[in-house]
Parts: C-alpha cells; sequence; structure tokens
C-alpha cells in the first residue's frame, strides 16, 4: 500500500527527512513515532501529496506519487495535526459541503455523512458548532472529514495528542474498528507507545529524517531487550531532550 525508497526533504539549511524507507501492506495499521522535530509531519506531507520530496521514489495506494498526485490524492484520506475543522462550522454542514467537492450529489452526500456520524459516535452532534465539541468529538469529526471519500489507505498526524485516556482509548477503537470491518491501511503518528504497542501491528521509529528501528512491537521490544516501547524509544534516540524542535 505504500512503497517508499530514499525519500528527502530539507527546509533551507534543515535536512527534516532524509533518506526514508517505508513498507506498508493492504490492513495494517502502523505507528509512525520519534521525537518532536524528527521529520513526521514533513513523511507525512509528502506521502500525501501535500508537500514534494526533493528525491526518492513512492508509490501510495498503488500510484506512482510523482507521476500520479492526483491518483493518489483520490486513494488516501490525510488527517493533519490539530485538525483541520474550524471551531463556528456546523459539523454535519461543513461534513456535507466537503462531501460534495468530492462530487457525491447531495443526496448521496447527506447519507454518507449520516452514516459516518453514526459509526464514529457523533449522531446529535451535526448541528453543532464544531467549537463546542469535546476534544475526542473533534477529532473523530476530523477523522469522519478523511473518511469521506472512502479512502482505502488513511494518514492520521497525532489523532490522539492532547486527549484524556478514555477518548484516546474509544478513538483507537475506532481506528481498529474501520480497519476491521473496510480492510482500511492506517499509518498514523503518536507520542503514546503503550497504545502504539497495544493497537499497531508495526511500529516505525524515526529520528533526526531517518528510520533508526521498525518491527511489530514484540519484535522491537526482543531486538532492543525492553520490556516497553518506551524503554525502547529511548534506547534508539537517546535521553537529550527536543524542547527546540517544532511539534
Ligand atoms: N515548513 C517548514 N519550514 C521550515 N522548517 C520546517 C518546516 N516544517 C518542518 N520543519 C523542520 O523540519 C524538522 C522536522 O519537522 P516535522 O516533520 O514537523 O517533525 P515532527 O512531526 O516529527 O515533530 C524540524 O526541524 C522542523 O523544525
Ligand atoms: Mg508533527
Amino acid at each position: 500500500m505504500i512503497h517508499v525508497r530514499g525519500l528527502t526533504r530539507s527546509f533551507g539549511a534543515v535536512e527534516a527527512v532524509r533518506g526514508v524507507d517505508i513498507d506498508v501492506s493492504k490492513g495494517e495499521i502502523v505507528g509512525f513515532v520519534g521525537p518532536n522535530g524528527a521529520g513526521k509531519t514533513t513523511t507525512l506531507r509528502m506521502l500525501t501529496t501535500l508537500l514534494r520530496p526533493a528525491s526518492g521514489t513512492a508509490t501510495v495506494a498503488g500510484r506512482d506519487l510523482f507521476a500520479d498526485p492526483a491518483g493518489v490524492r483520490r486513494r488516501i484520506g490525510y488527517v493533519a495535526q490539530g485538525g483541520t475543522v474550524g471551531p463556528f462550522s456546523e459539523v454535519g454542514e461543513e461534513l456535507v459541503l466537503q462531501a460534495r467537492l468530492y462530487g457525491l450529489s447531495r443526496t448521496e452526500a447527506r447519507e454518507r455523512v449520516a452514516g459516518l456520524l453514526e459509526e464514529l459516535d457523533l449522531a446529535g452532534c451535526e448541528k453543532r458548532p464544531a467549537g463546542q465539541l469535546s476534544g475526542g468529538q473533534k477529532r473523530r469529526v476530523d477523522i469522519a472529514m478523511g473518511l469521506l471519500h472512502r479512502p482505502e489507505l488513511l494518514f492520521l498526524d497525532e489523532p490522539t495528542t492532547g486527549l484524556d485516556p478514555q477518548s484516546r482509548t474509544n478513538l483507537w477503537g475506532h481506528v481498529r474498528r474501520l480497519r476491521e470491518e473496510s480492510g482500511m491501511t492506517v499509518f498514523l503518528t503518536t507520542h503514546y507507545l503503550e497504545e502504539a504497542d497495544a493497537l499497531c501491528d508495526r511500529i516505525l521509529i524515526i529520528d533526526h529524517g531517518r528510520i533508526v528501528a521498525s518491527g511489530t512491537p514484540s519484535e522491537l521490544k526482543a531486538v532492543h531487550d525492553a520490556g516497553t516501547l518506551d524503554e525502547v524509544f529511548l534506547a534508539v534516540t537517546g535521553h537529550e531532550l527536543r524542547e527546540g524542535a517544532a511539534a
């Protein structure tokens, strides 16, 4: 579903992504983790066609990222870090509008939105401005936004950051269920390694723009002789603080 070799991208003198290889199979849930500033968002923005890589090759959802970015866009969903829905937009209206932009008729759009709101436990929220929803509800609206065109591959950038443990567990539950029901592939970033351990099939750890470890959670723990993924993470990325780096 994703095959990437040697992807790079710099911002001025900052080498944000310095040669990344990624392989993701259909139906996998893959966690992309790393310290602040490691290059996670930059990688996601390249894989979702929002940012042009400086070099490398990439096939995303069966389409060449460089030759057919529009084909990639049609087949993927992307939920950005920090979300996309404005605080004053009525949830249902905003979703229907977005579905119409994907070319659905008004009736189809309404049906698709109603279905997604139901699936994501948001029924009853359609008339409310997004700004009045809880953090967890807002994130689920963002996810609904990314699912309107029924993508086969969904990218989520820090979907659970800032949510309380109940909302995080609930959201992970929704992601798992989407995978079970539709066979969707999910590529997501997170800082919550315990959750990634429980819910991801495979983990890629990125640091300073390079993948520094990858494997199933149990493989990673075995290789690094660690009891938790947090220990693996510190073993491969070190203890130096990254407070200066962008989120
Ligand atoms: N638009 C940009 N302009 C300049 N530097 C950027 C930009 N986006 C990201 N960077 C830099 O690239 C590096 C990687 O950032 P990012 O991909 O956002 O990391 P992460 O998502 O892992 O926290 C950081 O050093 C960050 O400051
Ligand atoms: Mg980021």
